[in-house]
């Protein structure tokens, strides 16, 4: 399936941001060249459903975040047929993120880089924006939503700037990733060592629990969200902690700050400041989902993200141990068909390959050490 060439060619001439907000807004009225009929895009099969985190995920295919960072195509994203969708990164105060330009494509390797710094309205602004998406029939998918700390906020001052988010999000949340692994918020990646991640974490856990005292609600699932440039025995820390901390997973991996893989290195746009995503990425996030998955234990659930363009991709990165996965890139170089593309793709392959359920792919390739 894939973009039509004119669609792509037309957007590709605009400035990447431009396109970009371009791209969500046709999304968020439902412009029916991209939405043909509501459900018509959503794949429903029960070989690809699963329940995780106590969920219903009807695809593995989720939007990843920073695609809508302000909640602003709630609705729109089940019915391209992701089966869940993160939103955000959301910080506790409105911040405008750093000058443009500050999105730029690398197509030759279907790559990009950004700096866009955690440009957002704000908790409560999102808040209710989300509130407001998700009434009546809603978003009809898990909904995740992204936290990070604000701009001006000391590192140290980091449990209480996630704690002051959670409050205002957690009744528009089906679950809360904890992003302290974008590189564009100057120290942010240091919050990924045990102790900052012991106390943003611990404390949203508190929070959690403070807030269900009086309400009633069941849990709410947390997860954190690393970078691929950690050492990997970082990563198998972050791992042991998320199970000592009772999380519910991982998401691997944010963009990177190396500019590894490329094949045309030259492209100036890998000159940028910023983290680079798409498929010069899929590498190392595919080590990373395997280095977690070994070290997981019990029942962390392990998303993965970079470099998935197509079908076989999302399968390697299933079958390395995630249940779940992302894509941002692919959005811009595979158009918004891309998630049903994947599910469709995937289904079919389980068939051909007579794999009954996708919880049986998951992991797979992990057997045996290899
Ligand atoms: C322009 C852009 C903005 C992003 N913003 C965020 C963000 O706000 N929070 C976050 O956790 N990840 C953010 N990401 C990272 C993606 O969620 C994802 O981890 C990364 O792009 C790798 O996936 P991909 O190769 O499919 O793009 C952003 C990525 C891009 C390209």
């Amino acid at each position: 399936m894939g973009m039509p060439a004119i669609i792509r060619r037309t957007a590709f001439r605009m400035d990447p941001e431009r396109a970009h907000e371009a791209a969500l807004r046709a999304l968020q009225v439902g412009s029916p060249l991209l939405m043909p009929a509501k459900g018509y895009m959503a794949t429903r099969d029960a070989s690809v459903h699963q329940r995780l985190m106590g969920l219903d995920f009807a695809g593995p295919v989720g939007l990843a975040a920073g695609y809508d960072k302000y909640g602003r195509a709630v609705r729109a994203w089940g019915r391209l047929g992701f089966g869940f969708a993160e939103i955000g990164t959301v910080t506790a105060r409105a911040q405008p993120g750093n000058p443009r330009p500050r999105l730029f494509r690398l197509v030759d390797d279907e790559a990009i880089v950004n700096r866009m710094g955690f440009n957002n309205d704000g908790a409560a602004v999102t808040a209710r924006r989300i509130a407001a998406a998700r009434e009546g029939s809603g978003a009809g998918i898990p909904i995740a939503i992204n936290i990070g700390k604000s701009k001006v906020t000391p590192l140290d001052d980091a449990p209480a700037d996630h704690v002051a988010s959670y409050r205002l999000l957690r009744g528009v949340a089906d679950l809360v990733v904890v992003n302290v692994s974008s590189p564009n918020t100057p120290g942010l990646r240091e919050l990924q060592d045990r102790d900052h991640l012991t106390a943003i974490l611990g404390a949203l856990r508190d929070e959690d629990a403070s807030m269900r005292a009086r309400d009633g609600r069941a849990p709410m699932p947390f997860l954190v969200k690393l970078a691929p440039d950690l050492p990997d025995a970082q990563i198998e820390d972050a791992v042991d902690l998320a199970g000592e901390l009772g999380l519910a997973g991982v998401v691997l991996t944010n963009t990177t700050i190396s500019r590894e893989g490329l094949t045309n290195p030259a492209d100036p746009a890998a000159a940028q400041q910023g983290g680079m995503s798409g498929p010069p990425l899929r590498a190392r996030a595919d080590e990373a989902t395997r280095i977690a998955a070994r070290r997981a234990s019990g029942d962390l659930v392990i998303i993965g993200v970079g470099g998935i363009m197509d079908a076989d991709q999302a399968w390697d990165r299933l079958a390395s141990g995630a249940s779940l996965v992302e894509v941002w890139t692919g959005m811009v170089y595979r158009g918004p068909t891309i998630a049903r593309d994947i599910t469709t793709g995937l289904v079919d392959r389980m068939r051909r390959e007579q794999v009954g359920h996708i919880s049986e792919l998951v992991g797979s390739a992990l057997a045996g050490g290899g």
